[in-house]
């Protein structure tokens, strides 16, 4: 079981997403939490159809055990149309039944720096279908804290520590 699950909710193969949940990782990394990465681009998940889970696609089957065995996670979200994406959304909607009740962080990408409000509905997702409540404070990016591939904002890494914090508590990890 890893204590972390961190989901790369991006397609993007050059996502900012995956640039601070690479952060988040490090951080986890630091404090020696046991953590793992789904990164949405290494998987083919198929849309979400209603039919049983044994009948996706091993790829699909193999993001549900990731969920599955995961105590925590951190939501890595681009911000599509003020909300969800509609990968992660698509992931949600296969996988919700492997995360009832367990603890989650958010991280929300942008472009711009007024969509936060954005991060509320996958707040509320979680909440509502697997009563999932997410720790705050969550951490917002947008575009102006990145550049040429990297996140710059030194601010970023800090606000990444306390959310952890927050989540590492909710799950009584001794870090
Ligand atoms: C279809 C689409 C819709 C978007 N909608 C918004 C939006 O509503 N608000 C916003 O601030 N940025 C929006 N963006 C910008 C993305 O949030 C931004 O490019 C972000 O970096 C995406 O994450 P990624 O780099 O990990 O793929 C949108 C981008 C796309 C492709």
């Amino acid at each position: 079981m890893s204590d972390v699950l961190l989901i790369q909710g991006s397609l993007n193969p050059e996502s900012k997403t995956a640039l601070v949940i690479q952060e988040a990782a490090k951080e986890l990394a630091n404090r020696g939490v046991d953590h793992e990465i789904l990164d949405l681009r290494k998987f083919d998940l198929q849309f979400c159809d209603g039919r049983p889970l044994s009948d996706y696609n091993a790829s699909t089957q193999q993001a549900y055990k990731l969920m599955e065995k995961a105590r925590a996670y951190v939501w890595g979200m681009p911000v599509y149309c003020f909300s969800v994406s509609g990968p992660l959304k698509n992931l949600i909607d296969i996988t919700a039944g492997a995360m009832e009740n367990k603890s989650s962080a958010i991280i929300c990408n942008a472009g711009g720096n007024r969509s936060y409000m954005a991060l509320g509905d996958l707040s509320r997702i979680l909440a509502f279908e697997a009563r999932m409540v997410s720790v705050q404070p969550a951490v917002y990016t947008s575009y102006e804290d990145f550049e040429d591939g990297r996140l710059v904002n030194s601010e970023i890494p800090n606000r990444i520590k306390v959310m952890l914090d927050a989540l590492l508590r909710q799950i009584d990890h001794p870090s």
